[in-house]
């Protein structure tokens, strides 16, 4: 049903439940923001009747903002003036309390951007679901991200429940916890608007994961964790032809080693596509970078750190690598500094690896 006001309209269209943000509700979370300086700013937990809400300019009453429209203003004991309004994406992954370090939303837009993905409801067959994989899930800033992009496919009912499941997004973590956090996140995002499109796991990597799905085809994978290459041709194998593959790395060590190792190893089925920097601002200057040995926390192992430096609160910039699925068997070039002994290292023969490729994509 639809109610038509003059202000407003208000229901369900076609099945499909309207959400409004045009004033608060019990369970939003708000931000608070000085009228007089705006970046003094705050994200409030889900409100709930009665709660107080502490934050370094006063305590609030949720039930002061419940109800009210939103950039609605309020007042703390000193008078001054504070607009509350619904959260922006970047607001809310930035001001919620964190366990594992988010992707810049900006970054994480970007990223699921260059996998291209255009899914609606109407190019997913009736009885089909695509599936997306995520690892891993963290603080969930990437699983929005995602959501946003898959959303369309799904058709929800008007209570909010899945009438059509066109696309569902699996993102893994292994720290329970952090999937945890993850899941929360995105519950408490604009009234779980998105929560329908995500399910969660916890598992010792995606591969092991994999390992107890059967015959799922990944239309798309997004790898974000400190050993992105573990367990790589395993999920490569289970992804569709011309998936996209796309891997977060901080640094740019971590992706020549990859690349390395998709290179070498025939068994993987990938190729790659793009690397990008994700650059934290606009303009010129001086960029000081990070070059140094560090220890990866969860795998003791040693690793090259090679990266554009970033504050230790602010995050945004880093490297992101693109993949996509190839044929199986498809013979790729190796890179030696020996004179070439056998043919299959020879330039000719990389030059007929391409044109193996590029006519089977053509056929
Ligand atoms: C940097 S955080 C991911 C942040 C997330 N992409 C975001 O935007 O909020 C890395 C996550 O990978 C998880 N992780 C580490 N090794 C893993 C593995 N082998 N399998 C699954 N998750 C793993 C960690 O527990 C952590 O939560």
């Amino acid at each position: 049903m639809i109610k038509v006001g003059r202000r407003r309209v208000v229901g369900v269209i076609r099945g499909v439940r309207t959400y409004h943000f045009d004033s608060f509700r019990r369970g939003d979370c708000v931000v608070l923001r000085s009228v007089l300086k705006p970046d003094k700013a705050s994200l409030s937990k889900p409100l709930e009747n009665g709660s107080q809400w502490q934050t370094p300019y006063g305590v609030f009453g949720h039930d002061e903002i419940i109800g009210k429209k939103t950039r609605s203003t309020i007042v703390n004991k000193h008078g001054d003036k504070f607009l509350v309004t619904h959260p922006t994406l970047e607001e809310y992954i930035l001001h919620r309390i964190r366990l594992a370090q988010p992707i810049y939303p900006h970054d994480a837009a970007a990223i699921v951007n260059l996998a291209d993905i255009h899914v609606d409801n109407g190019c997913v067959d009736p009885d089909e679901t695509l599936h997306y994989l995520e690892a891993g899930t963290g603080h969930g800033s990437l699983t929005l991200a995602i959501c946003r992009a898959i959303h369309s496919a799904n058709v929800r009912n008007a209570d909010g429940t899945v009438e059509k499941q066109g696309a569902v997004l699996h993102s893994i973590d292994r720290n329970q916890n952090h999937s945890k956090v993850g899941r929360r996140n995105v519950q408490n995002f604009r009234r779980g608007m998105y929560s329908n499109d995500v399910q969660f796991h916890v598992a010792d990597s995606p591969a092991e994961w994999l390992k107890t799905q059967q015959d799922m085809q990944l239309s798309g994978v997004f790898l974000d964790l400190p050993s992105p290459h573990v367990g790589l041709k395993a999920i490569a194998k289970e992804m569709r032809l011309d998936a996209p593959l796309t891997v977060f790395c901080p640094s740019v060590s971590q992706i020549q080693d990859l690349s390395e190792e998709v290179n070498q190893d025939a068994d993987i089925p990938l190729t790659m596509i793009t690397v990008a920097e994700l650059l934290p601002g606009m303009g010129g200057g001086m960029r000081p970078w990070d070059v140094r040995s560090s220890v990866v926390k969860e795998t003791g192992q040693i690793a090259r750190v090679c990266r554009p430096k970033v504050g230790s609160k602010m995050v945004g910039g880093g490297f992101v690598a693109l993949f996509k699925r190839i044929p199986d068997g498809i013979r790729k070039p190796r890179i030696t500094n020996q004179p070439s002994q056998s043919p299959s290292h020879s330039p000719s023969e990389e030059t007929s690896w391409w044109s193996r490729l590029k006519s089977f994509w053509k056929s």
